[in-house]
């Protein structure tokens, strides 16, 4: 990872955390805050190669992942509201068995080979993004989530993580509780039905 990403810069700079929160609060909005990257981020051969934004499909595969089948999307945002274009933004979350797709993850617990664990997606001219994945499921020692990170070609801009809002496991995670209620809700999946099928909007705002 090159010096002057954001994380690396936020990580060595805990004496300016405060100077940095009040930076974070924009006009477009408060900036999505960065959390950890967790054990579990795919190893570059993976991260690199072509894997689609369906993490629901896996290419031929014939069973689609076990879970609740989701749309999340929304844009990727500079902090004065213009969109991001052309980004790479990934994501990747355990399974509907709370697996991760990792040489890491040692439990017990068969993968879901339906489920792609991975995906990436370029951020078009208005900054859209767009995933099909499944709605996270209970990670031991964690509330549900879905790891994400955007990068501006090898370089990572931000590494987050999404949630369920109102998820009743919120409260008793600490990466969760790290946040204050703005920036957890800005990164708080509120999902909707639309054409048979669960869809949540989350901007990302950098
Ligand atoms: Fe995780």
């Amino acid at each position: 990872m090159k010096p002057f990403t954001r994380r690396g810069l936020l990580k060595g700079s805990v004496c300016l955390a405060g100077l940095v929160a009040f930076s974070r609060r924009t006009a477009a909005g408060i900036l999505t805050p960065s959390t950890a990257e967790g054990p579990f981020y795919p190893r570059a051969a993976m991260r690199f190669a072509d894997v689609d934004n369906n993490l629901a499909k896996v290419s031929g595969a014939i069973k689609e992942a076990g879970g609740e089948i989701i749309i999340l999307k929304g844009k990727l945002l500079a902090k004065d509201g213009k969109p991001l274009a052309g980004l790479r933004i990934e994501i990747w979350q355990c399974d509907v068995n709370g697996k991760y797709l990792h040489p890491h993850d040692n439990r017990p617990v068969i993968y879901d080979t339906g489920f792609q664990g991975f995906g990436h997606d370029i951020s078009d001219l208005n900054g859209n993004y767009r995933f099909t994945t499944i709605k996270p499921t209970v990670y031991p020692g964690r509330t549900p989530h879905i790891h994400v990170k955007v990068l501006d070609g090898q370089q990572t801009l931000l590494t987050t993580q999404f949630y369920i809002a109102g998820d009743k496991n919120n409260q008793a995670d600490s990466l969760f509780r790290r946040m204050s209620a703005k920036q957890a809700g800005s990164v708080s999946m509120t999902f909707t039905e639309r054409n048979n099928i669960l869809e949540t909007n989350v901007d990302v705002i950098i």
